[in-house]
């Protein structure tokens, strides 16, 4: 489909209020549902799935160690809207097509509260995934105020339930952060980028088939997918009118497979203030941005000189990453337009304060344990292609379990020629450090023979991280303490298509 470029202004999603309390805590009933939602003012209404009506979901605000409470309920068709592969481990012929369960990312919360990907449910709970436990949720937040995203997670088809529409976003803000004077309220904007394709009609297009097909197979999953279209809070390659001054701006990939490299078409730099865990210990200025699936990174942008201007948010990153084919830049090299054309309301007094948080470094010294964890690829008993953890299937005996308390450091060996972001449920972490080493020795002997210097992170990555980009050639070592909470919990990659095709393991967690 052929769509103008910057012809629907970026909605803002709208906030999420409390149903009412429950034993005195804030209580919220978001429901899952099938809708219409207009993607493009040129383009017929799609049917979408999402919560309460929207896409992306509302906004649910929490303050730091407010609990609240979630029931998320499933009000979707029995009809699934994307073509779903009953091939793929979890979404068999035997279960229900339709099912859902909801994961706070990056949120520390107990087990039965996390979204186990077995914890599934359908609508009207008649039928439930076997590790499903409760209806309602508990997120206590207590962690670092940051910008979370909440989604599907239900095993064999989040691929599907993400890209339909299941997402939205969660920020845990703190008025003890309003010291730090940063652009506030009308300047503070979420950015939830994502990317699809729409049929001629106006529907989702999703692919059912592999190129070339996969024989015995149909539908089948794909190895990875790329929109046509790039979306900004559910609207195609949507414009914003600002004023000349600064605007925090809270950056989420929420795409399936596709990476952005993202710059400003002013030259213009971005301050990066967060990550994924939360403020960065300073602003980092950068000019070009990379986000990979389920990464988020605050920056401050300062439009102030540019009165009068029209600036692209432009994308530059190959799909796949980092070796796949380059982007077309009249299309996916573009993302959204800022229209530096309001009056100022008023005087600019929000400052990129120089300090902005305090993160205490974790030491490899400090690890109780030191695990080591491949990247693979294989071919499934169809021909395709697909990519393992540590050689390991979901519903192999679990081998990682962590003890409460223990600090590991994990060595991500990739083994594969493409970047995947790894994501790890209940704890942030922290990027050692980045090294190629030689592969073909790794194959012979499993032992890591390094082939030049540690890297360490890029300065807007030495903050708390919950997805780690590691790259193909390289070890990527991760340091994090595994607390407060005991239990199962998975990680996998982000690119969805991946997590869906058996990248993705449990962890257990031992009580102390
Ligand atoms: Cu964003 Cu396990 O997920
Ligand atoms: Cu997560
Ligand atoms: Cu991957």
């Amino acid at each position: 489909m052929n769509l103008d470029l910057f012809a629907d202004k970026l909605p803002i999603p709208q906030v999420l209020k409390p149903r009412r309390k429950k034993q005195g805590v804030p209580y919220y009933i978001v429901r899952m549902q099938q809708f219409k939602h207009s993607f493009h003012s040129s383009m017929p209404q799609t049917t979408t799935w999402g919560f309460e009506g929207s896409y992306p979901g509302p906004v649910i605000e929490v303050r730091p160690n407010q609990k609240i409470k979630v029931k998320w309920v499933n009000h979707l068709p029995v009809k699934h809207l994307l073509p779903v592969d009953t091939t793929i481990h979890g979404a068999e012929p035997n279960v229900p097509r339709v099912r859902t369960v909801i994961h706070l990312h990056g949120a520390v919360v107990r087990p039965e509260s996390d979204g186990y990907p077995d914890a599934w449910f359908t609508r009207g709970y008649r039928v439930v995934g076997p590790k499903f436990e409760r209806k309602i949720y508990d997120y206590p937040n207590l962690q670092r105020p940051t910008t979370l995203w909440y989604h599907a997670h239900a095993i064999g088809i989040t691929r599907l339930n993400v890209y339909a529409g299941l997402a939205g976003v969660y920020l845990i803000r703190d008025p003890l952060e309003y010291r730090l004077n940063l652009p506030r309220r009308a300047y503070d904007i979420v950015l939830f980028i994502s990317d699809k394709s729409f049929n001629d009609d106006g529907s989702l297009y999703y692919p059912s088939q592999t190129d070339p097909p996969t024989p015995g197979v149909n539908p089948s999953i794909v190895s990875d997918f790329f929109g046509d279209t790039i979306l900004v809070n559910g609207k195609v390659w949507p414009y914003l009118e600002v004023e000349p001054r600064k605007y925090r701006f809270r950056i989420i990939n929420g795409s399936n497979s596709r990476f952005y490299n993202m710059k400003l078409s002013s030259g213009q730099p971005f301050y990066q203030i967060g990550s994924d865990g939360g403020l960065l210990e300073a602003p980092v200025v950068v000019n070009q941005l990379l986000l990979s699936p389920a990464e988020r990174a605050e920056v401050v942008l300062d439009f102030c000189p540019y009165m009068g201007d029209q600036i692209t948010l432009t994308n530059d990153a190959p799909a796949s990453y980092p070796n796949g084919s380059p982007v077309d830049p009249n299309t996916t090299g573009q993302i959204m337009q800022f229209r530096v054309n309001q009056p100022l309301a008023g005087p600019d007094y929000s400052e990129i304060p120089a300090r902005l948080s305090k993160i205490k470094p974790l030491r490899a010294a400090q690890a109780n344990v030191n695990r080591n964890l491949t990247l693979d690829r294989q071919t499934d008993r169809f021909g395709r292609s697909f990519l393992l953890l540590n050689n390991t299937r979901w519903t192999d005996p679990i081998s990682i379990k962590p003890r409460l308390w223990d600090t590991e450091v994990w060595t991500l060996i990739n083994r594969t020629n493409a970047t995947h972001p790894i994501h790890i449920h209940l704890v942030n972490f922290q990027i050692l450090d980045r090294q190629p080493f030689d592969l073909d020795y790794f194959n012979k002997t499993n032992k890591i023979k390094a082939t030049g210097l540690a890297i360490p992170p890029d300065p807007n990555e030495r903050g708390w991280k919950d997805t780690v980009r590691a790259n193909p050639g390289e070890i990527t070592r991760i340091i994090m303490k595994f607390e407060p909470f005991s239990g199962l919990y998975p990680w996998h990659c982000h690119i969805l298509e991946h997590e869906d095709h058996e990248m993705m393991l449990p962890f257990e967690i031992q009580p102390y």
